[in-house]
């Protein structure tokens, strides 16, 4: 799988790209990252990429024509390549953990980092998704990429130590993950005692499974 990801601010996916899970995805190459500047695909001669609305307004848009031309510069030519548009705007289709896995079956995703006060609608003519991932704004969509990457490519196959903890994590059969515990099993905080329960300590499997399907919480 692989994403490529537009921005006015790739130098804001420097340390995301180079640490933890997401990197050590790249490194196995399991998952493809690659950050494009869209000032690249902007023509004039002071790489411009945003301009003020027609009408009138506060804030500045994103052009369209660089974002056109970076699509098509950036989207797989192989015709067998399933690839995904994607805008991230504060008004997109909220995110979620089934659309994380649904997305799985796309090779190539291409992710626009909206900025400023939007971006020049003609360009939704063009994507396959408008998505946000909460009900806030922020000041542009790279944040948002991250987010949406990180949830994606945990799931990919290979990525994950151990695959059956996908099953059992928060969201998965609409619960929430039950409490976990590690060492040690007795914590004194502020004089208070903190200790583990005791099934967990016990080694009945079956028990513990009991325990844990009881203290899962409903979504
Ligand atoms: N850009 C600005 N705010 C956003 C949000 N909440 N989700 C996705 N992209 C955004």
């Amino acid at each position: 799988m692989r994403f490529d990801i537009i921005t006015i601010f790739p130098q804001l996916f420097d340390s995301f790209l180079d640490a933890s899970l997401i990197k050590k995805a790249a490194d196995k190459k399991i998952s493809h990252f690659k950050v494009h500047n869209l000032r690249d695909w902007a023509f004039d001669k002071h790489k411009k990429a945003d301009d003020r609305p027609f009408g009138g307004g506060a804030g500045m848009i994103l052009k369209p024509e660089p974002l056109f031309k970076a699509i098509k510069a950036i989207r797989c030519k192989n015709k067998k390549t399933n690839t995904k548009v994607v805008l991230l705007a504060p008004a997109g289709r909220p995110f979620n953990q089934h659309m994380a896995k649904n997305w799985l079956k796309n090779d190539q995703i291409i992710l626009i980092c909206g900025r400023y006060e939007g971006v020049d609608a003609r360009v939704e003519k063009i994507i396959d998704e408008k998505i946000s991932i909460g009900p806030y704004v922020l000041s542009g969509g790279e944040v948002a990429a991250m987010v949406v990457m990180e949830a994606v490519v945990r799931l990919v196959p290979g990525y994950m130590g151990n695959p059956a903890s996908l099953n059992e994590e928060t969201f998965e059969q609409d619960l929430y993950e039950y409490p976990q515990y590690t060492r040690p099993e007795s914590l004194k905080v502020a004089g208070k005692n903190y200790t583990v329960p005791k099934v967990l300590l016990s080694g009945d499997h079956q028990k513990i499974i009991v325990w844990r399907q009881k203290h899962r919480r409903k979504i």
